[in-house]
């Protein structure tokens, strides 16, 4: 069976940085308090003109860039969004318009802030069975959009980005295995009231702030935190591989605190954990390809590589894959 790896990589950031002191002139919060109860400094804000499918295509674009794929080799495009420019069409079929891949199916995924790793694991299934080539993976979203900006319980956590990744046929290594999981049964912990079928948006409901994230923040913690562990625990074992075998830890980027215990029970110095939460905060599906996408550039991953990406999300999701970076020889055009 042929394996599939991930051939390139890109991001696409707005340019407007909203930091913890501009947020103190807006809720009571310090910027003491964000840094040490969740390490982020600064988080990119879209800008009243561009919608989620903006920030996916600049990521887009760069991935195929990077993997040196043209549009019309595309031949399925899946973006993992809570935040889609409108509830239909979906959003990967704005991003198939944008970039012209007109070979290419499109759907949305919603899995939360795990949708990068859900999307990875059905791009990898897809190429393995032949069914499709190149797969363009995008997790997108612009969290301030859904952000009520005077609840700081919440409003200091979020940014907006995306990270993009095109995913094909490799000789060796690639994608080592995968393990996604959910517990339904935590959904309300995490979740916009209003603005779906259930309880349709209505002026009631928007004063009422039923359109913004709610959030019961310190359950979510603890299940991050153990759901974190356990995850990439299971997808190292998978792989047939030890924690000690991992070159370099890639996960979620929602809060340091959260990084730092999952680390501690893999046993992994933090030279081998990429943390880029201070600069974007929780930016929902697009932290894992953000983060992948820096280390990349950073040189912190090299071909042969273990990697390990670890997510969890509202449904509530969770989702981990271990990786062998491949050589640019490694991909089978
Ligand atoms: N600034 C100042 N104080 C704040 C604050 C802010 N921005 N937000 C909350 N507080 C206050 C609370 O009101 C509370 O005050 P009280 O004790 O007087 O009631 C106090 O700080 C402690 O709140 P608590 O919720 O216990 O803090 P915490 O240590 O659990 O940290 C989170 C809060 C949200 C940072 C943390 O729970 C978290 O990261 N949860 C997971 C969130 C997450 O990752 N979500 C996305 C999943 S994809």
């Amino acid at each position: 069976m042929v394996k599939a790896g991930i051939w390139g990589v890109g991001i696409g950031v707005p340019d407007r940085v909203l930091t913890n002191k501009d947020l103190e002139q807006m809720v009571d919060t310090s910027d003491e308090w964000i840094t040490s109860r969740t390490g982020i400094r600064e988080r990119r804000i879209a800008d009243p003109a561009q919608a989620t499918s903006d920030l996916a295509l600049l990521a887009a674009r760069k991935a195929m860039e990077d993997a040196r794929v043209d549009a019309s080799e595309i031949d399925l495009i899946i973006v993992a969004t809570v935040t889609p420019d409108s509830m239909f069409p979906a959003t990967a079929c704005l991003v198939q318009a944008g970039i012209g891949a007109a070979q290419a199916a499109a759907f949305d995924l919603s899995a939360g802030c795990s949708g990068f790793i859900y999307a990875l694991e059905i791009a990898a299934r897809c190429v393995e069975a032949g069914a499709y080539r190149r797969v363009l993976v995008v997790g997108a979203d612009t969290l301030s959009r859904i952000t009520n900006w005077t609840d700081r319980s919440t409003c200091v956590l979020f940014g907006d980005g995306a990270g993009a990744c095109v995913v094909g046929p490799v000789k060796q290594g690639g994608v080592l295995s995968m393990y996604l999981g959910a517990d339904g049964t935590g959904g309300d912990k995490l979740h916009i009231p209003a603005g779906g079928s259930r309880l349709p948006l209505t002026a009631e409901a928007m004063q009422e702030g039923k359109q913004y994230i709610h959030m019961a923040g310190n359950e979510v913690f603890k299940f991050a935190v153990r759901i974190m562990g356990d995850a990439a625990v299971e997808v190292i074992r998978r792989a047939g591989l030890q924690s000690e075998d991992i070159e370099l830890f890639v996960p979620h980027q929602a809060n340091i605190r959260i990084i730092d215990a999952a680390a501690k029970r893999l046993g992994l110095t933090p030279e081998k954990v990429f943390v880029n939460v201070q600069k974007y905060g929780n930016t929902s599906a697009a932290s894992i390809p953000l983060a992948l996408a820096e280390a990349l550039e950073q040189d912190k991953i090299r071909p042969g590589d273990h990697v390990v990406l670890v997510g969890f999300g509202a449904g509530l999701t969770w989702g981990a894959a271990a990786l062998q970076w491949n050589a640019e020889e490694d991909q089978l055009r």
